[in-house]
């Protein structure tokens, strides 16, 4: 069983990052920037983007954090995210999710720019995806795919069970996992028998936010298990969607939590400003 260290892909990307910024910045005077919204007081979104804002600045971006009470109106959100969009120096524009109830989600992450859409959650760039154009893609799943690129796990041809089917990460995930040519089988809560789906994979990718939900009897001999959840239990520490004690043994490679795709996702969103900002229309 070999693990799949995130983390130092996460450090190795970051270095390359920081040294691109320092190009740009010399060839172009361009410094990319990254604008997160972030609403109300949920203290794991408030962990996310602290983590976020300090990578920022570990390689050279401009970043803001517009912090609204969960009391702000959908009509505010959106002329924030408007001057956003308006702003040359903003390169990158970041809501942080869930939003509150009364907020429509879908119609505040349709008024970013796609251009501007590191999250990848734009329609445009999901429609894009799944077509399989160029376009800004979800900071998850692209960070899972940087993973197989980096232990050189190929995808074609593979059996693939993606276990949870949110916007956030099943659906892009299986919609990368088609172009790389992978057999894909994506699970939700309503899937009769998970066991059955998760059992007949080379790959099992797991995003469900349920802790310890793969067991060993869910899991082949010798597959790659990609874990995507951070669950936080009542004793303060922080588990993953798969029981890892129990299912490590089996694998051929499996990433920790924490430590395995979690930093991976922050990586993609500065690799995704990054990208939005080579691309800046100079006025
Ligand atoms: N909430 C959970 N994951 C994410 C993410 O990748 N991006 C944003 N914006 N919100 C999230």
């Amino acid at each position: 069983m070999q693990l799949i260290d995130g983390k130092a892909l996460a450090n190795k990307i970051h270095t390359q990052i920081a040294s691109k910024v320092s190009k740009l910045k010399e060839e172009k005077n361009i410094i990319p920037g990254l604008a997160v919204v972030l609403v109300g007081d949920n203290p794991a979104s408030h962990a996310y983007v602290k983590m976020k804002a300090k990578a920022c600045k570990e390689v050279g971006f401009y970043s803001i954090v517009h912090e609204m009470p969960s009391t702000i109106t959908q009509e505010e959100i959106l002329a924030t995210i408007n001057m956003m969009n308006q702003n040359p120096h903003i390169d990158g524009i970041l809501v942080q999710l869930p939003l509150p109830k009364h907020i429509d989600t879908n119609q505040i992450l349709e008024v970013i720019n796609p251009r501007k859409d590191v999250d990848g959650f734009h329609p445009y760039n999901v429609g894009r995806l799944v077509s399989g154009l160029d376009s800004f893609v979800a900071c998850t799943p692209l960070g899972v795919m940087k993973m197989f690129e980096e232990y050189n796990i190929d995808l074609k041809g593979k059996d693939v069970c993606v276990v949870g089917a949110s916007n956030i990460v099943g659906k892009p995930m299986a919609n990368l996992l088609i172009n790389a040519n992978a057999t894909v089988t994506v699970t939700h809560i309503f899937t009769k028998d998970l066991a059955s789906h998760t059992r007949k994979a080379d790959i099992v990718i797991v995003g469900t936010g349920v802790p310890k939900l793969i067991k060993k009897d869910m899991v082949k001999d010798g597959a790659i298990v990609i874990d995507i959840g951070i669950n936080k239990l009542e004793d303060g520490s922080i588990v993953g969607d798969v029981d890892f004690a129990e299912v490590a043994p089996l694998c051929s490679y499996i990433t920790p939590v924490p430590g395995g795709v979690g930093p991976m996702t922050i990586a993609m969103l500065l690799s995704n400003t990054l990208d939005a900002a080579a691309q800046r229309e100079i006025v």
